[in-house]
């Protein structure tokens, strides 16, 4: 059956078919940061759970249904690329140590393990569908979801088969940090990592990703995380690298030199980190994305990083929540988009587009992040009438409608 949404005031697509860029996956064409392909006036139809037609409402065609928008802005779903939402416990208590001074450290990890470790697959899958729910009511329609919290073979694997049930975009992070037991054998616990646990976790996860950062003394230094992402795309996963968080160092470099999809975080970045990612594009084939988590930052209380210099490099940007019980735990994609504007000085289209087509570029997924023909039908209705009103009214619920593979889902 088919469904006509009309008497929408801004239709964001990203389409190249209306002057948009998409995730840019086809190679040689590059991107635009800012070019969200936006119909004034507009009607989309969906058929069969895809995008049919986009254009002027008044030209639209006739469908078997027909939902009018009363002048609100549609854009395409979410693209969440990055977050941790299967988990047991909380750290409100070590939040509240930072906002009066403490450093983050990523010490806290080994609270959520053991919490991880001692809940039960109900509880955890129950804690993970609600966190899931939260993100759709908040216009997300794609997300990616990581292990990390159970640095055991069964927990690491429980972790993957109960993210696997909430999506496709699963990722086994089993190197996130080197749990207590293995803190006198860190070879032991890589030795794990990339044997036992990656052939327990592989069926369960289409991603590697490794906490690339020297800094931090429970995570991993350039070759331990090589070894890591080399044994995870030998295993036919693809990379992905958590990098350059908490201080300068090797984790944007290892991303390309390994072919990632994306390197997050990217906080503390120096010129060849820079060049690096942008040369990553120069050729045909799929380069590395920066994804940026600053929502991260808000609730570290640390410097932003700078997304004006990637996008003058030509690098494409992807903004992600990262929701997380100790780094940042809001599973909110229109405050990252706020945040994005406000302290990262980009513009409210620049990361619109790197919530939409840039997090489907770090998934290496050409179906969603825009809303050209062939589409997957995923769709945010906002209460106003332009994209803009996502950082214009920070804080203020404007999802009004969300829809999922062409079905009403809010
Ligand atoms: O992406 N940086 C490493 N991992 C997570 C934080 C995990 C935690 O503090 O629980 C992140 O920020
Ligand atoms: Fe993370």
């Amino acid at each position: 059956m088919s469904v006509l949404l009309t008497n929408i005031s801004e239709l964001v697509t990203n389409d190249p078919a209306h002057g948009g860029s998409g995730p840019g996956l086809a190679g040689g064409t590059g991107f635009v940061p800012d070019a969200l392909g936006i119909v004034p006036d507009a009607a989309v139809v969906i058929d069969e759970g895809r995008v049919a037609w986009t254009g002027p409402a008044s030209s639209a065609p006739a469908a078997d249904d027909v939902v009018d928008l009363a002048g609100r802005c549609v854009l395409p779903g979410f693209v969440d690329s990055h977050s941790h939402t299967v988990f047991a416990g909380d750290r409100a208590a070590e939040f509240a140590a930072r906002m009066t001074g403490e450093p983050y450290t990523g010490g806290g990890i080994a609270t959520t393990v053991a919490a991880t470790r001692a809940a039960s697959e109900d509880d955890l899958r129950a804690r993970g569908r609600a966190l899931v729910r939260e993100m759709l009511a908040q216009g997300t329609t794609t997300v990616e979801i990581k292990s990390g919290y159970g640095q055991d073979i069964a927990t690491e694997a429980r972790t993957l088969r109960i993210a696997r049930e909430l999506t496709p975009e699963t990722t086994y992070l089993g190197a996130h940090t080197v749990p207590a037991e293995y803190a006198d054998d860190r070879a032991g616990y890589i030795g794990l990592v990339t044997g036992p646990m990656l052939a327990a976790c592989a069926p369960h996860a289409r991603w590697v990703d490794v906490f690339c950062e020297p800094a931090a003394p429970t995570a991993f230094d350039e070759d331990e995380s090589r070894t890591v992402l080399l044994a995870g795309l030998r295993a036919g996963l693809g990379a992905r690298v958590h990098g350059n968080q908490l201080a300068p160092g090797p984790g944007v470099r290892l991303a390309v030199e390994v072919g990632a999809a994306s390197v997050d975080h990217c906080t503390h970045l120096t010129d060849a980190d820079v060049n690096a990612l942008a040369a990553s594009w120069s050729g045909s084939g799929l380069g590395t994305v920066a994804t940026l988590l600053p929502a991260v930052e808000f609730s570290t209380r640390s410097p932003y990083p700078d997304a004006r210099r990637l996008i003058a490099a030509g690098v494409p940007v992807a903004l992600a929540t990262d929701c997380n019980p100790g780094s940042g735990y809001s599973s909110s994609m229109p405050f990252v988009v706020a945040l994005a504007v406000r302290e990262m000085r980009m513009s409210p289209a620049e990361a619109l587009w790197s919530a939409t087509a840039g997090g489907a570029a770090a998934l290496r997924r050409d179906d969603v992040g825009h809303l050209g023909v062939g589409a997957r039908a995923d769709l945010t209705v906002l209460d106003a009438p332009s994209h803009t009103y996502l950082s214009y009214r920070p804080g203020v619920p404007l999802i009004h409608q969300v829809w999922q593979a062409g079905t009403r889902a809010v």
